[in-house]
Formats: structure tokens, sequence, C-alpha cells
């Protein structure tokens, strides 16, 4: 436990369609991380009740984030793939990080003020602790590094906090056991248990945006579904969407710099520029001054190549889903296995009576 190696964790909820977002922001960087990292990637089925408790598909929405990750190309042999709450360190983990954050650190997040809307009152306690969740997620297998896209970034912020009150205010129990790590707190080295965890956010597409308004996020809540690719999307559709995404009426600027104040402009160049794995300057070189009809079929292309041969490889796999089911339960045992060994720390820090 004297050392802490570098760890990817990161987690997708199953609640709906994936999209191009979720893709770009999150799946396909989770992917890249594989070759130099030891990643753990898990289906966050415990956060997706906290806005609706009742899902008549909870399971099935499980099994396609899980073919997802598959189809995209996760190794479930090399790296662990499971679903959240087959492992209850998290929970229990969760619970005790309910006890470190504070009231007004989770009244700041603002998710949660998005996604409780005008009736507060009326939101989940789960969506209000939802963050402490996500950090027990994190620091049950004292992950270092955590690929999400923009929208995660306050509650990684969070994560860090809670780690750093833990390391904080049991330091002594932590020096006692001989537990702690040294790691630096800003120019202060301190011994702590938990990692102070970095997110990975930069990266082509950290933000895509809705293909209807190209300054609200892309995002599977948004009623309209011409607003959003989804990975499950035939050709026709992706062409579909991209045909009818917002535009302003003037051509592709012929410098990145003109991109500002066009935010839809902005978007599909980013788009482009993350799908073909090049610079938004490679692109803008290749469309600058160019219309956005030419630019729009490419782009349709370039969108099916990358995204059809994921599509079908998703239908395939969740055909099978004893394969999928039986990836999780192993997953989900190799999971707990690693995070029983940091709770049983854990509770002799706090100092929970067990054996
Ligand atoms: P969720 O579906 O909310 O569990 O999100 C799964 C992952 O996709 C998280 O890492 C999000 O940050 C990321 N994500 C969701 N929407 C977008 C978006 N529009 N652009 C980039 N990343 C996104
Ligand atoms: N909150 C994340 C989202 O909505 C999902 C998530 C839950 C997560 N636990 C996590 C992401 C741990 C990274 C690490 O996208």
């Amino acid at each position: 436990m004297n050392t802490i190696q570098p760890r990817v964790f990161s987690g997708v909820q199953p609640t709906g369609n994936l999209h191009l977002g979720n893709y770009l922001g999150a799946i396909k960087r989770f992917v890249a991380l594989q070759d130099d990292h030891d990643c753990i990637y898990c289906v966050v089925d415990m956060h997706s009740i906290t806005v609706q408790m009742v899902h008549e598909d909870l399971a099935d929405q499980t099994r396609e984030v899980t073919a997802a990750f598959l189809a995209a190309g996760i190794d479930p042999e090399k790296h662990i793939v499971f679903n959240q709450s087959r492992v209850p360190q998290h929970a229990e983990l969760a619970w005790i990080f309910n006890c470190v954050a504070r009231m007004g650190w989770l009244n700041r997040m603002t998710q949660f003020k998005e996604k409780a809307g005008k009736d507060r009152e009326n939101a989940s306690v789960g969506l209000f602790a939802y963050p402490t969740l996500m950090a027990a997620d994190i620091l049950a297998y004292r992950a270092t590094h955590v690929p999400v896209g923009d929208d995660q970034k306050q509650h990684l912020e969070l994560t860090r906090d809670i780690a750093q009150k833990f390391n904080n205010d049991f330091s002594d129990r932590i020096a006692e056991l001989g537990v702690g790590v040294e790691m630096m707190v800003g120019e202060e080295k301190v011994n702590g248990f938990f990692p102070l965890t970095e997110p990975l956010i930069e990266g082509p597409a950290p933000r895509v945006m809705s293909l209807r308004d190209g300054t609200k996020k892309m995002s599977k809540s948004d009623p309209s579904d011409l607003s959003r690719i989804n990975l499950t999307d035939d050709a026709d559709t992706i062409a579909k969407k991209i045909r009818k995404a917002k535009t302003d009426p003037a051509p592709l600027p012929s410098e990145v710099e003109g991109l500002k104040e066009r935010p839809e402009a902005e978007n599909l160049v980013t788009i482009f520029a993350a799908l073909a794995e090049t610079s938004r300057s490679a692109v803008i070189s290749d469309f600058g001054g160019r219309q956005f009809s030419d630019f729009k079929p490419a782009l349709a292309e370039l969108a099916v190549e990358k995204l059809a041969p994921i599509a079908a490889e998703m239908r395939r796999i969740s055909g099978d889903r004893a394969y999928v089911d039986g990836i999780l339960k192993r997953g989900g045992e190799r999971a707990e296995a690693e995070a029983e060994q940091v709770m049983k720390v854990a509770r002799k820090i706090i100092g929970l009576l067990r054996d």
C-alpha cells in the first residue's frame, strides 16, 4: 500500500442513448489510454437512479454501454470493465465521503443545480450526494487519472477536495498505520492515503455541442434527436442530422481565429478534427473559405466511416447477452478484490471496528 500506481478510472451512466459527445469526450479517450495505463471502466448504474428511480430497462442499458465500450475497442481482459452496483465498496466509501464532504461544497455543484431544476426541494438526496459517490468510484481504486468531458471538471475538483480533507483529518492515523504515500499539495509535501486525482480533460473535443444550438452541449436529455448523433444511428440518419445541423450563412473562415463567435461552425470543425484525429487548423487549411454545402457532406462521410463500424460491432456484441453479462461479472469480481484492499485500510484509518 505504500506506493500509488498510476491508474485510470472512468464511468459512464447507463441512461439512454450514447452520443458523439460521450464518444469523443470520453470513450474514444478510454480506448487510447489503454496502451500505457492500467484502466478501470465502469458503467455507473447507481448514479443513474439519482434522477429516475424506476427504470424498465436499467439492465439492458447497462449492457448497451458495456457493448459500446467493447465495440469502441476497450479490452476487458487487460483492463477491468464492470458495473458499479456489483461492487458494494463504492457505496460504503461514498457514505464515508458523505461525512468528509461539506454541505457548502456540494451546494456549489452546477450539475446538481441543472438537474434539480427549479424544484430543488423535490430532488433526491442521492442527486445531491452524486459527487461523493463519484469520488468513491475513483478513490476506491486510488485512481490517479480520470478521463472525462469538460462537464465533469467540477466533480473532479470535489474529488480532490475530499481526498485532501480525508488525508488531512486522518494524518495522524495514516502515519501511525504507515499507510501513507508522499504527495505534493501545492508546494507542500504531505503524507496521504488517497491520491489527488488528475482529470484528463484536454483532448480534441472535451465538449461537443448540440447540432441545433452551438451554445448548448450535446446531451442525451435534449428533447430533439436532431441535436445529437447517437452511436447507434445508421448512415442515413447521421448524414441527415449533419445536413440539418444549424450553421450561419458565411463560408468557413480561412483561419482558426475566425471560428470565434461562430459556435456552430466551431463545433462542426471541432467534430471533424476529433474524428479525423487531426487539428482544427488542419481542417481549416483544407476547408477554409468553402461553403457548408461542401463541408457537411465531407463531415457526414467521415462520421459514417468512423461510427458505422462501432454501431455494427455494438449490435453484434449486444446480441450475445451471455457474453456481455460474463464480462461484467468477471470484471466486478476483479474490481471488488481491488476495492476491498483499499477499503480495509480506509476502515482501519477511520477506526471502524472490523476483524
Ligand atoms: P454521462 O453520459 O453523463 O455519464 O457522460 C459520460 C461521459 O461523456 C462523461 O465523461 C462526460 O463528461 C462525457 N460527455 C457527455 N456529454 C459530452 C459532450 N457533449 N461533450 C463531451 N463530452 C461529453
Ligand atoms: N458523473 C459522470 C458523468 O455524468 C459519470 C461518473 C460517475 C464518473 N462516476 C465517475 C466519471 C467516476 C468518471 C469517474 O459523466
